[in-house]
């Protein structure tokens, strides 16, 4: 299955490369000035969500575009999908978006994909792989570092609310960085190169990067370590073993 996913995204990344090329997308407003789509966001959905039907036609769709934003995550085989993950990147800078995919099996989930579409960067592994690859290369689990030993990636709005004490957390770590792109986010944490994220997120931006955690022995929850829940926006905390207990200690 892996083999016919990363055949799909290669193909998605480079229709959405060529959109770039040719300035052919259209831009539309969601819920705010800032919220944005494109037509190639669902675009790249619809040709996700087609290959995927061919491959399995009794297999749901978790998508973030096209009314397919609440199929629950628990019952056989789901596909989440996140055709474009910052698409306000996507539109203003070119680039610093991935295309996200996740394979969920009676709610536990099997694969994760995260492909930097610019880079032509493919980040996926998870349980049904027993692994985590960087293209070809199988990767080494990163250093368990304290928060106070890491950069940690997080959400400028809880940030600077200090929601759920985010700002006392991202001031005991050794500096806070904003991407605009869940999926560059896990790719830092799984390079080894960001100790954790913390932001609000729906399940097609937390999904893919939170299984390749998992396999890496890594530690994520919800809110006051609720279990996430797959269904609306909510608050994402993903870190190493060693972060998350000083982020316990911070929150009790
Ligand atoms: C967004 C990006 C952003 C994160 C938002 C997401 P989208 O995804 O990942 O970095 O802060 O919470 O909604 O809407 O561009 O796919
Ligand atoms: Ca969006
Ligand atoms: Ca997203
Ligand atoms: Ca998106």
């Amino acid at each position: 299955m892996e083999k016919e996913i990363i055949q799909w995204i290669y193909e998605a990344g480079e229709k959405i490369r060529t959109a770039i090329r040719q300035e052919t997308f259209v831009v539309d407003q969601k819920s705010s000035r800032t919220d944005l789509v494109t037509d190639v966001d669902k675009s790249i959905q619809d040709f996700l969500a087609d290959k995927i039907q061919q491959f399995d036609s009794s297999a749901t769709i978790l998508g973030e575009e096209n009314g397919q934003d609440k199929t629950p995550i628990d019952k056989g085989r789901v596909f989440v999908i996140d055709p474009i993950d910052g698409t306000l990147n996507f539109v203003m800078q070119k680039e610093n978006f991935c295309i996200m995919l996740a394979v969920y099996e009676e709610g536990i989930g099997q694969l994760g994909f995260i492909y930097d579409v610019m880079r032509d960067d493919l980040f996926w592994g998870g349980r049904k792989v027993g692994g985590v690859y960087h293209n070809e290369d199988l990767l080494a689990p990163p250093p368990n570092k304290r928060l106070s030993d890491g950069l940690l990636g997080m959400g400028i709005s809880i940030f600077a609310d200090n929601y759920y004490h985010t700002r006392e957390i991202g001031e005991r770590s050794m500096g806070v960085r904003v991407l605009g792109c869940a999926g560059l986010d896990f790719i830092a944490i799984l390079k080894g190169i960001q100790i954790g994220y913390i932001s609000l997120l729906s399940p097609w931006d937390y999904a893919a990067g939170s299984i390749m955690m998992e396999q890496f022995g890594m530690a994520f929850s919800g809110a006051e370590h609720q279990p996430l829940k797959f269904q609306d926006r909510e608050l994402f905390i993903g870190l190493t073993q060693a972060a998350m207990d000083d982020v316990i200690q911070i929150i009790a």
